[in-house]
């Protein structure tokens, strides 16, 4: 038998479409929503789409024009629903596709979009595909090559025992790679798209975006100092066409839908690829390079200097600072100083491109505490702390929760009603992108500044600045009023000339 959805029909479903407006993303901010953490709706402990519905009230107070929500469909959940065992399901423990329609429509009501994930690189062993569809993977007779796992980092090969054959699995051994080489694989995956497409869906994220297509010949991948170079284990320039294929298929919806990719390449060249001609492949990629630099102004500024520099025309970076896989910034970045936190927001969400909030970055949320016990995650270290759930209120606002939930000193609910708050801090600078065009669209240049600090100008009308270090330092040749900034007594102050920041301290400063 076979089995998927390229010769299915696809529901139509709620039949909504995401609300308009062809460029939202170059404009709009991003949240990501870790389902399980995020809002539990029936009690259970485990975060479901219907606590999502139950939250866009808080999504649109907040100013986010899109979710992106971490795989939702059907998973043995060995590595929590990035092993795939239906690509057009819902996992029972976060709802149905009746939710998912009731999701995207209310979402529409409050002008939010939502993206789903799309796991394209590998399925669950668990997939029918696995047992009926063998060519639909990549097979060796003998261990053909010294690929890696990425998780373990032992061989990428296993034995099927009944086939007497080996797979390649580039993560864990239960997620066996596809073989994008397949006709058949292609066609499939267009089905799954179009399954959620028509549901309403205004795009997906794309996991592992770069690593599709293996070498057909399964060469070794080079030996470095340090390891492998992942050069025909992934990386494979034949990945663009698959893209190219699928960004023609978002461009022929009405609005078009929006392709962000999870391209894991952090040399900016290589990774600005991924944007094809500028309007031809994806149409958002999280610039690791980024989420990879230390917290220092010189690193942070080098990387969006070669950002600038690499990007072709139009196109524009996805800033991330968090996620389910890196940890949280205000841990990962700021150890834990909230001050800091801001300032990490105030650049995500002032540097030319579209910013990818993580759940809980808005309140400088760090990763949580989980004890040995307590681990769920397939990797070593575990990614848990940084999936810890969402503290709604002083007690968390939930029961029993499937990771725990130890910490709720920062909490949405007194956050909300303190003027004084990161969040409230956060919501302000989301609303101002809306009433300052440059930020959302002015160019970038940057400007003179002290050695830990940084300075750039959007636009001929905004000039942003961040003093990274442990000393107060001066800016020069800062001229107009201080619309925001991290330390909120000082909005509307004026500066003539010279801005003096506190350390980690920072500022959006309207020119004039
Ligand atoms: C991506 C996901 C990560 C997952 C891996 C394998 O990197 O973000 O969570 O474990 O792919 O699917």
């Amino acid at each position: 038998m076979e089995t998927g959805t390229a010769g299915v029909e696809s529901s139509p479903g709620s039949g909504v479409r995401p609300p308009g407006g062809a460029s939202w993303w170059r404009e709009g901010v991003l949240y990501q929503i870790y389902p399980r953490s995020f809002a539990d709706s029936d009690g259970d402990g485990i975060g479901d789409l219907g606590g999502i519905v139950d939250r866009l009230e808080y999504l649109e107070w907040l100013g986010i024009d899109a979710v992106w929500l971490n795989p939702i469909t059907p998973s043995p959940n060995v590595d929590w629903g990035y092993d795939v065992s239906d690509y057009t399901g819902v996992h029972p423990d976060l709802g149905t596709l009746a939710d998912v329609d009731r999701l995207v429509s209310e979402a529409a009501r409050r002008g939010i979009r939502v993206l789903l994930d799309l796991v394209p690189n590998h399925t669950s062993d668990r997939h029918p595909w696995f047992r009926e569809r063998e060519d639909f993977y990549v097979w060796a007779d003998e261990v053909p090559n010294n690929w890696r796992s990425i998780f373990g980092g032992g061989s990428a090969w296993a034995l099927d025992a009944d086939r007497g054959r080996y797979y390649l699995h580039n993560f864990a051994p239960e997620q066996p790679d596809l073989d994008w080489w397949n006709p058949d694989v292609r066609r499939e995956f267009e089905g799954i798209l179009r399954f959620w497409l028509d549901r309403g869906v205004a795009g997906f994220r794309i996991d592992v975006a770069h690593a599709l297509i293996k070498d057909r010949e399964l060469r070794d991948d080079p030996v470095t100092g340090d390891g492998l170079r992942n050069v025909y284990s992934m990386n494979r320039p034949e990945t663009h066409e698959i893209l190219r294929s699928w960004r023609a298929l978002c461009d022929a919806y009405e609005p078009s839908r929006v392709l962000v990719g999870e391209a894991f390449v952090t040399d900016v060249p290589d990774w600005a690829r991924f944007y094809g001609s500028g309007d031809d492949e994806l149409n958002l990629a999280f610039n690791f390079a980024l989420v990879h630099a230390p917290f220092d102004a010189d690193s942070l500024r080098s990387v969006v200097s070669a950002t600038e520099a690499a990007l072709p025309d139009d196109a524009r970076s996805c800033w991330v600072g968090s996620n389910h896989d890196i940890g949280r910034m205000t841990t990962r970045w700021c150890g834990g100083d909230e001050a800091l936190a801001r300032c990490a927001l105030l650049l995500l969400l002032t540097l030319r491109g579209t910013p990818c909030l993580y759940f809980g970055d808005e309140i400088a949320l760090a990763d949580g505490h989980v004890p040995p016990e307590r681990v769920r995650d397939v990797t070593e270290p575990s990614r848990d702390p940084c999936r810890t759930p969402m503290p709604w209120t002083p007690s968390g606002g939930w029961t029993d929760p499937w990771l725990p939930l130890a910490d709720t000193t920062r909490n949405i609910e007194d956050e909300r009603s303190d003027p004084e708050s990161t969040l409230t801090f956060t919501r302000d600078l989301i609303a101002l992108r809306r009433v300052l065009p440059d930020l959302q669209a002015g160019a970038y240049r940057e400007l003179e500044a002290p050695r830990d600090a940084w300075a750039w100008e959007r636009g001929s009308g905004v000039v942003v600045v961040v003093n990274l270090g442990r000393e107060p330092c001066d800016i020069d040749g800062v001229d107009g009023s201080i619309a925001l900034a991290t330390s909120r007594t000082r909005e509307g102050d004026r500066a003539s000339g010279r801005l003096r920041l506190a350390p980690a301290e920072g500022a959006v400063v309207r020119r004039g």
